[in-house]
Order: structure tokens, then C-alpha cells, then sequence
């Protein structure tokens, strides 16, 4: 009888409850289509965790260009109706149900450990399978946008070619968060970077800032797509690795640049054209072609030794200030047209992140 009276008052002092929400805030879509015509905000009351379940606050969350095309219904994979939009993001834990491991406790932070969890939202309930905890050191706004664009710079540089101090990686689309952590995190490795950007009005601001990450150099696409960038490289080295994130005439000129048996990985389509490769790059050249998915790395490495390692790598990056995530407009989850409609616009260098503690 004690015995049972203890699993019961276990048992109920487990499902605690630290913050309660009345209500919760979510931005929704029901079919696909334009982000504009196809999402709302919808607000209902919260609710308690089931017993597998932890109840949840979201405390920031980016914009990414796949949540955008997961809306229009254009990405690799797809979502159940009605969905919350957002994949990566960073919450803290509320309560936790009672038969939820003791390894997680209220005050943890989380990032979801799924795609399409929806993380455009003020707070919720989910599994407790359905997250991975975090260290709360690190601000949340630097987790919020660690998982999706530092993790595929990170296995890029590590899964593809033996990279050594003093190596050259080329990559178009180097402003973008993909791009600039591929800066950083080359750096911290002694890695050289030639990196391609579109000509824009405020070029020498935004070379500035990328050299102030670590950039070795940083071209315009006229420059990677013309001669001077084959004398640049004489005096540089070839590079072994080159990363493309815009497909068309720009992954081109990467490719043309590369050494001998060297590798393009392609991880993004931004200009929506597509590759052209020269029959002699893959006879003579013997240059390599190559996709990468981190949803794909993330399926098949949960709980693995190469994700471990690759989260300590990258946490102590961010503690040593060696990986800034990109510069961020905080928006309320109520501005999420405006914050959308921002996040696709060319030429910013600035994502928007959904901020639910003000
Ligand atoms: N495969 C994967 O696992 C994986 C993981 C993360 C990201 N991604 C992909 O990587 C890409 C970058 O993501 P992100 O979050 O880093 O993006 P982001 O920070 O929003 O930056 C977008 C980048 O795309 C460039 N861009 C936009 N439209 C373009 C066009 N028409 N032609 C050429 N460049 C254009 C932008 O350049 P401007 O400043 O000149 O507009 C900017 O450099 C996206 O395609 C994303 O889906 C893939």
C-alpha cells in the first residue's frame, strides 16, 4: 500500500507545471499555395500534456526558404492538413507528463527533433520523443537558428572531400545562413573561402561583413563568371570543394573552377535553373556531382556518434564567438505576413525571426 501511494505522489509530483498559457497563438495553413493567401493566425486554448507528452513555450523561431516552400507545397516532403508552419526553432519546457524520463526537466530548452513539427507558435503540447534537448547557455535566438543551416555547412565541409588547413572551398550564395556559417566554420578550420555573391547596392557592406566572418575573399557573380576569377585562383590554389545553393550559370562557374576530381555539392536551387555540366568536366576534369539533404543526414544519424560530435563542434563554436548566426529582424508571431513576405525578398542578408518572449 506505501508502495503505491509513493508511485502515485511520484507520479502526480512529475506532471508539474511550471508557466501555465490560457491561450496559444499558431500561424496555420490548410492546403498549399502562397504563403500570403494560404496561412493565418489561429488562437486556441492550451492544454495540458498527456502523460508522453511535455507542454511547451516557443521562444524564437527563423524563417527559412524550405518553410516557405514547404507552404507553396514545392519541398521533399509533405505536410498532413491542417499544419503549423516553421521547422526549426527553440522552445522552452512548461510541464511534463508523468511518464515523460527524468532526464527532462522543466526550464530545459528543446529544439524539435522532426520536420513539420511547426514551430511558428507561442507554445503547445507534443511527445517527448519529439525533441531534442539543448543546452540553455546559448541564447535563444542563436539556437533557434543552429540546426538547420550550421549543421548542413558543417557536414558539407566534413562529408564530401578530405579538407585540409589551407584547402580552398568555393560557394555562390555566401550571404545567405548556409553560406556565412560555411564561412565561420571553414575559418575555425583554416580553410580558405572564395565566395560568390550577387552585385547589390551595398556590395562593399556586405563583403566587409563577410570578411569580417572569416571570408578569404569574397567576388560578385560577374567576377566568378568571368576570367578574373581563374587569375584569383592562380594565386589562391583550385579548390577541392565547391558548394552550390543557386543552380544556373553561377554553379556553373564554380564548377568550371574546380581542380581535378574535385566536388559540387548541391544543397539549394535559388535561381530555379538548372545545372549545366560540360561533357569534358566529367570525362577529363573527373569532377564530381553531388545533393545533400540534412533531413535526409538527420533520418538516418538519430542518436549517432557523427551527431553528437557535430553539436559539440558547434556549440563550442558558438561559446568561442567563432559562429554568429546571421543578423535578424525579431518579429511578433502577428506580423507574420509582413515577416514572410520580407523573408523573400532578394538582397537583405537579414532573416526574420519570430519572437515569442518580448
Ligand atoms: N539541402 C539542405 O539540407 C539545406 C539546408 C539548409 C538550407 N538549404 C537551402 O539553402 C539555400 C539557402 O538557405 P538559407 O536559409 O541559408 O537562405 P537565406 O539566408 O534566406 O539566403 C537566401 C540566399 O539565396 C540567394 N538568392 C535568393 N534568390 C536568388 C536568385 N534568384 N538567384 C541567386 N541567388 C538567390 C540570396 O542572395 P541575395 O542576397 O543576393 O538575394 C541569399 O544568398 C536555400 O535554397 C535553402 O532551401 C538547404
Amino acid at each position: 500500500m506505501a508502495c503505491m501511494i509513493r508511485a502515485v505522489a511520484r507520479r502526480l509530483s512529475r506532471q508539474r507545471f511550471g508557466v501555465r498559457f490560457s491561450s496559444i497563438s499558431s500561424v496555420v495553413y490548410e492546403r498549399y499555395g502562397n504563403p500570403e493567401e494560404v496561412l493565418q493566425l489561429q488562437t486556441e486554448d492550451a492544454i495540458q500534456p498527456k502523460a508522453d507528452e511535455i507542454a511547451f513555450q516557443m521562444l524564437a523561431a527563423p524563417i527559412n526558404p524550405a518553410d516557405i516552400n514547404m507552404i507553396q507545397g514545392t519541398y521533399g516532403m509533405k505536410a498532413t492538413f491542417p499544419a503549423i508552419a516553421g521547422n526549426e526553432g527553440v522552445g522552452r519546457i512548461t510541464a511534463i507528463g508523468s511518464s515523460v524520463t527524468s532526464k527532462i526537466k522543466i526550464g530545459d530548452h528543446f529544439v524539435p527533433n522532426r520536420p513539420f513539427w511547426g514551430t511558428w507558435r507561442s507554445g503547445g503540447v507534443c511527445p517527448a520523443n519529439d525533441i531534442l534537448i539543448v543546452p540553455n547557455d546559448i541564447s535563444p535566438v542563436s539556437m533557434s537558428m543552429m540546426f538547420v543551416n550550421p549543421t548542413t555547412a558543417y557536414r558539407m565541409l566534413e562529408d564530401f572531400e578530405t579538407l585540409n588547413e589551407g584547402d580552398v572551398v568555393i560557394q555562390n550564395g555566401s550571404n545567405s545562413g548556409v553560406g556565412q556559417a560555411v564561412i565561420q566554420i571553414a575559418a575555425a578550420r583554416n580553410l580558405k573561402t572564395i565566395n560568390v555573391i550577387r552585385a547589390r547596392p551595398d556590395l562593399i557592406e556586405i563583403t566587409d561583413y563577410l570578411t569580417s566572418l572569416g571570408a578569404t575573399e569574397v567576388v560578385t557573380e560577374e567576377f566568378a563568371q568571368s576570367r578574373k576569377l581563374r587569375e584569383l585562383i592562380q594565386t589562391m590554389g583550385k579548390p577541392k570543394l565547391a558548394l552550390n545553393c543557386v543552380g544556373g550559370k553561377s554553379a556553373t562557374a564554380l564548377l568550371q573552377n574546380l581542380q581535378q576530381s574535385g566536388t559540387m555539392v548541391t544543397y539549394g536551387g535559388m535561381s530555379r535553373r538548372p545545372i549545366s555540366v560540360g561533357t569534358g568536366m566529367m570525362i577529363f576534369s573527373d569532377l564530381k556531382l553531388c545533393g545533400y539533404w540534412q533531413s535526409r543526414w538527420n533520418d538516418s544519424n538519430a542518436n549517432s556518434p557523427a551527431l553528437t560530435k557535430m553539436l559539440e563542434d558547434l556549440y563550442a563554436l558558438v561559446r568561442a564567438d567563432k559562429l554568429k548566426m546571421p543578423r535578424h529582424e525579431p518579429r511578433a508571431l502577428s506580423e507574420f505576413q509582413e515577416a514572410v513576405k520580407k523573408a523573400w525578398e532578394p538582397m537583405t542578408t537579414t532573416k526574420q525571426v519570430f519572437s515569442m518572449v518580448r
